[in-house]
């Protein structure tokens, strides 16, 4: 089957999809936000955000709530907030500093139980410390940490400081780290000496300080988790025990600006530089809080939530530290990975703490297929009532299998989309109002507009398929690329210029009742168990090896992670293909990226088909990754490459 073929078989088995789950009329009754809010918002979008915007608390009022000046935003002009304060101290004081905000599970078993009023003192302590490290309002902090509580208190006192963070994944390399560092020019990196991942202690610090020599970092903070042996460089590395521990545990905080940078997030682009995206504080917080309030509908005194994500993620971000602490919820934090030390850790987790709400990734869910539901069948789900979906699309099959084995059949899903530069979920059904479909995330929230138009920018009618645009400016919008404009422009609003839509690089979908089907990247972005890789960064850590001439990567369907990544490379006329040559190539790309971006298969071939402009292939190389017979040749420079790849492949095997 070709690839056009391919994805038309499931979208059809997708647009037959004809089940429906109403919610149950019990949750219903009782759901945060009712129907009644698609009508309030069409009526008037700005007013409706306002609306939302008043939930926070705000030390002056805006004045103007949005100023588009395309494609540049600027919401709640004119108002004053502490971010911090909105997700710390005003739930304490509320009367709520008892209640607890984090139970922090680590992987080998230990726990933390941290209430808002710890958590008060905490983020105070740390804006404390980093205040006497130098950091001040504008400046850039890295942070770079395993997920221990740390995390969400360092980027909150970031937040407290108005200095503005940036998170890298512990699992990215020393060079993905010194990149960002440098990108963001970064004063203070907040790192650990390790954390804990399958079972050992996995060190962080030896990558941090690869990362750090030679950089603009001042301070490095250094938080003590694994207990192992560091390098250590004195005057310029500081212990978070020795420097927060010792600080007061109240902060004065300041007010800042609503369009005050909050954090710069970088995410993988179609170049292999990635990209800085910037938020900000006052628009991010309003529709991360809201739609945390509204999608999951959090009910604070009762629910406790976990979001399975890494902080190191938009995810994280969004659903870990800002939405779910401004609403003042119980959440649960856990360390490690979900079969550590056995298949059963997440259904553990949920009983032990009485989880409510369960948001994850299709990938995560996939692979528990694969172990088996007689492992959730042991534990006790019977606290759950709502499910979560994010990452990538999810298909019919995991949305079933999550329903009936996790959700017992009783659990509304929302498979959320949304993106790094959308800041906070855009597409989802509303939980006590939509009848979800297995594989759709249904309809624009509230107040968010989009579309699914053709090339030419032309919505499609029901029934067709095109690619997703965002039409109206929403409060939780990137604000740009970190110091490139004319980047910001070009990526996400060059190809719709004319209507002034922001392109989302997905394909989708509508059915005929107008519902949504996102279908995955329209452009060279894998998405590899939800996580972006761009293809040529992986391709340039693979030339950047000596053994390797010239390299092309491509994302070719896989049973669990979504995505995985195949390469195939020519090697250097000196390098000969030894035994080892793809285990090395792929250490090498772990060790230039990180282990995310590992290729899961690396192809030796003599050639790689090109167009006669000189532009790569990639369409036949995944029919060759995907075991598909391959698709039209005749616009190759070389017609006669494609059976040169097939028959050295098949002389491989
Ligand atoms: C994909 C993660 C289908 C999509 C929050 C998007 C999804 C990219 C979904 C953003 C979903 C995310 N259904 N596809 N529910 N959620 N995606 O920046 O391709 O890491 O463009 O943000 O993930 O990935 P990012």
């Amino acid at each position: 089957m070709t690839e056009e073929a391919s994805s038309e078989a499931t979208l059809s088995n997708l647009l037959r999809e004809e089940r429906t789950f109403p919610p149950p009329a019990a949750f219903a009754e009782a759901a945060n936000v009712p129907a009644s809010a698609y009508e309030e918002a069409r009526d008037d979008r700005i007013g409706f955000w306002e609306n939302q915007a008043r939930r926070l608390s705000w030390a002056e009022p805006w004045h103007t709530a949005l100023e588009w000046t395309p494609p540049f935003a600027k919401w709640f002009v004119g108002g004053k907030l502490n971010v911090a304060y909105n997700c710390v101290d005003r739930h304490v004081e509320a009367g709520n500093g008892d209640r607890v905000a984090i139970h922090w599970e680590g992987e080998p078993g230990d726990t933390r139980t941290i209430t808002y009023a710890d958590l008060q003192k905490l983020v105070s302590q740390a804006a404390n410390a980093l205040h006497e490290l130098g950091v001040r309002p504008g400046d850039r902090v890295m942070i770079y940490l395993p997920m221990i509580p740390e995390a969400a208190v360092a980027m909150l006192a970031c937040a407290r400081l108005g200095a503005a963070h940036s998170v890298v994944f512990g699992g990215f390399s020393a060079d993905s780290l010194r990149n960002r560092i440098d990108d963001a020019q970064a004063k203070v990196v907040i790192t650990a000496d390790g954390g804990y991942r399958r079972g050992k202690p996995s060190a962080l610090k030896p990558a941090a300080d690869e990362a750090i020599a030679g950089t603009a970092v001042e301070k490095v903070l250094v938080v003590k988790r694994t207990n192992e042996d560091v390098p250590w460089t004195e005057g310029r590395d500081v212990w978070w025990h020795d420097v927060v521990d010792r600080q007061p545990t109240e902060h004065e905080y300041t007010t800042f600006d609503a369009e005050n940078p909050l954090f710069i997030l970088y995410t993988s682009g179609t170049t292999a530089r990635p990209k800085g995206i910037l938020h900000t504080s006052g628009g991010y917080l309003t529709q991360a809080s809201w739609t945390h309030h509204a999608v999951f509908d959090l009910k604070p005194e009762t629910d406790v939530y976990w979001c399975a994500a890494d902080i190191g993620w938009v995810t994280g971000h969004s659903y870990i530290v800002y939405g779910p602490l401004s609403n003042g919820v119980t959440q649960v934090m856990y360390e490690g990975t979900p079969d550590t030390p056995h298949q059963g850790r997440f259904w553990e987790i949920i009983q032990k703490y009485g989880v409510t709400i369960l948001y994850t990734a299709p990938t995560t869910i996939r692979t528990f297929m694969k172990w088996g539901a007689d492992i959730p069948a042991k534990f006790d789900l019977s606290s759950l009532r709502l499910l979560g979906s994010v990452g990538e699309p999810i298909n019919p099959e995991a949305w079933m299998w999550y329903r009936h084995h996790i959700g017992g059949d009783r659990c509304p899903i929302v498979d959320t989309w949304w993106q790094t530069e959308t800041g906070a979920i855009m597409i989802s059904p509303l939980p006590g109002v939509t009848a979800t479909k297995p594989g759709s995330a249904q309809r624009a929230l509230p107040g968010i507009s989009v579309d699914v138009v053709d090339e030419s920018g032309k919505p499609v009618p029901d029934g067709g398929g095109g690619y997703l645009v965002l039409t109206e400016p929403w409060p939780a919008m990137l604000r740009g690329i970190w110091g490139d404009d004319e980047r910001y422009k070009d990526t996400y609003w060059s190809r719709y210029s004319e209507q002034g839509y922001y392109f989302a690089g997905d394909g989708a979908k509508k059915d005929d009742d107008g519902d949504l089907w996102l279908l995955g990247r329209v452009d060279d972005v894998m998405n590899v168990s939800g996580h972006r890789i761009s293809t040529t960064e992986v391709e340039s850590a693979l030339v950047s090896h000596p053994s390797v001439a010239e390299a092309a990567v491509v994302g070719a369907t896989d049973p669990t992670t979504g995505q995985g990544i195949v390469a195939f490379v020519i090697l250097r006329g000196e390098a000969t293909e030894g035994g080892d040559t793809a285990t090395e190539l792929r250490q090498h790309v772990a060790r230039e990226i990180g282990p995310i971006a590992k290729p899961r298969q690396i192809l030796v071939v003599p050639e790689l088909p090109k167009t006669r402009s000189g532009k790569i292939m990639r369409r036949l190389l995944r029919d060759v990754a995907e075991n598909r017979s391959m698709g039209d040749v005749t616009t190759l420079a070389d017609p006669t490459v494609m059976n040169m790849i097939s028959a050295g492949l098949a002389g491989n095997a």
